[in-house]
């Protein structure tokens, strides 16, 4: 087919060379990312809703239906929330005392409490919080276009921080090291490394004379390493930091340095931190909202209507029916049944596949197959916030190679009396090591992790203090879930059984975050009123 430029005579070099004379280097630029030869600017796409409308049963002349929700976390309350829009009849079951599932924000007076029955009493003061769960937004999430809608104020979450520390113990390290200086030393080292090699010839296969002068330019920049005459040589620069800051007149600061060995930089393993903040997900600048993540389901609650919300309402039977489901649950020590046209079951797989249900044998395989896991957080409450009166750290995380994983400063209260910053925030293996101890046992560890790194004053001004293990949450029994491979279970539980939907963050391909959460709603919800209209 003569579609592509060089069929039609025109070589892509002499295509660009014409559009950049009648249309200057902007035009040039933006057909060469076209072309896919440049970065385009352009933004992936969503996948389109559109939420159903009154309108579209009165055009049809049909009425909504009566829909039961499972589960009042965001995948549920989301549910209700986009069906609502549309005069449908929801109810909401929740089985916890508050809706939010793990988008669970705990201030002072709050109770949390274990599935062996261990409780805690959250001590912080007020205006100080804790994040439970979900504590981070990216741009491009759905989460954010639902904090625009419901109108939850947003305030920037510091998920990446120059000034934060990295510390591996396992690679002998005896003091933590910034960011900016291990990335300085990686960067540089590799920089010379890679110019080094290239200068040497080692890449003529793979590069051309002026593929070889770009690149050795770039490193340059990259790396701040040194000219051709120096061997190119890393040899560190204000990039890792100083230890007298820059200042008046003379002060022209002192760098830190010297930087140590190219081979004492790779066996610190610092490297291992960076790719992190590269994750689509991950990376900077990331929102939260402002006094709490439990903004989000709190607003969601109120435009769904807590009528429409039974708290304490723990499902104990599903069944689907020819014409409708029946959902039995116990309320106040009260055995109810609710029946309606269709449920949505948004309940995490392991804790469904406890409950009974004529779905069939292979939905409750469905069901048990993903694998759980484990994620803790501790939050101690200081009465002075040494880490930025002390080490200029603003937010942002620590990343150890120890099983409390990372630490984070508060994104909030800069410059107030008091904070809460996060011991841990471990997952996996590490989690697990947490998860059978009590509150006190979880704190002892986590203080003694943390004077590795920050000295004694961690141990010092403590005000409070609340530790979680999502294994150990009652209705929750995890953190997230992982499928061994997304087959024929994922499918299967992606379309209704009958009549009975299920969603939530583990039936999408964003586990752990609300923003599944919101597109797996937001699927069943257009699947759901699609059928309605049809029925
Ligand atoms: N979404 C979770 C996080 O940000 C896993 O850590």
């Amino acid at each position: 087919m003569p579609t592509t430029e060089q069929s039609q005579g025109l070589s892509r070099r002499s295509f660009l060379a014409r559009v950049g004379v009648t249309g200057g280097a902007g035009a040039m630029f933006a057909t060469m990312g076209a072309l896919g030869l440049a970065p385009s600017a352009e933004s992936a796409t969503k996948v389109p809703f559109q939420p159903p409308q009154p309108s579209d049963f009165r055009l049809r002349g049909r009425g909504a239906a009566k829909v039961l929700i499972l589960g009042g976390g965001v995948a549920g309350l989301a549910a209700a929330y986009e069906l609502g829009k549309a005069g449908y009849d929801c109810t909401v079951l929740e089985a916890r005392d508050r809706v939010g599932g793990r988008n669970l924000t705990m201030r002072g007076g709050d109770k949390l409490e274990e599935i062996d029955g261990a409780t805690q009493r959250a001590k912080f003061s007020d205006g100080q919080y804790m994040n439970m769960g979900p504590a981070r937004i990216a741009q491009w999430m759905t989460t954010m276009d639902y904090c625009r809608e419901l109108g939850v104020p947003l305030e920037v979450f510091a998920n990446a921080n120059a000034e934060a520390l990295i510390y591996n113990e396992s690679a002998g390290m005896t003091a933590p090291v910034k960011w900016r200086t291990a990335k300085a030393d990686v960067y540089g080292y590799i920089s010379e490394l890679l110019a080094k090699a290239t200068d040497q010839g080692a890449l003529d296969q793979q590069l051309s004379a002026t593929d070889k002068e770009r690149l050795l330019s770039f490193l340059s920049d990259f790396g701040a390493i040194g000219p051709k005459s120096s061997g190119y040589a890393y040899t560190g620069t204000g990039r890792r930091g100083y230890t007298v800051d820059p200042g008046a007149g003379d002060q022209a600061g002192t760098v830190l340095g010297p930087p140590p060995s190219l081979s004492q930089v790779l066996a610190s393993g610092v490297g291992r931190s960076f790719s992190f903040e590269l994750g689509y997900s991950q990376a900077m600048m990331m929102f939260q909202p402002v006094g709490g993540m439990d903004a989000i389901p709190r607003a969601l609650a109120k435009a769904v209507g807590n009528g429409r919300i039974k708290t304490g309402a723990k499902v104990t039977k599903i069944t689907n029916l020819p014409n409708g489901v029946e959902v039995q649950y116990v309320l106040n020590g009260k055995t109810k049944v609710a029946k309606a046209d269709y449920a949505i079951a948004t309940l995490p797989p392991h804790v469904m596949a406890k409950i009974p249900h004529n779905l069939g044998a292979s939905v409750q395989a469905a069901l048990e197959y993903p694998t759980v896991s484990s994620a803790g957080k501790l939050g101690i409450e200081y009465t002075r916030r040494w880490w930025e009166l002390e080490d200029n750290i603003y937010g942002g995380i620590t990343n150890t190679d120890l099983d409390i994983s990372v630490m984070w400063y508060p994104s909030y209260g800069y410059h107030g009396k008091r904070g809460v910053l996060l011991a841990y925030y471990n997952s996996g293996r590490n989690a697990q090591t947490y998860d059978p101890l009590t509150h006190a046992q979880r704190l002892e560890r986590a203080l003694n992790a943390g004077a590795k790194i920050h000295g004694a004053k961690f141990k010092k001004d403590i005000a409070a203090s609340l530790s979680i293990a999502w294994r150990r949450q009652p209705f929750i029994e995890g953190a997230w879930v992982n499928w061994p491979s997304r087959g024929a279970e994922y499918r299967l539980l992606n379309q209704p059984q009958g009549r009975v939907y299920f969603c939530g963050d583990w039936l999408s391909y964003e586990i752990a975050w609300m923003h599944g959460s919101f597109e797996s709603a937001r699927k069943v919800v257009t699947e759901l009123h699609q059928r309605v209209l049809k029925s």
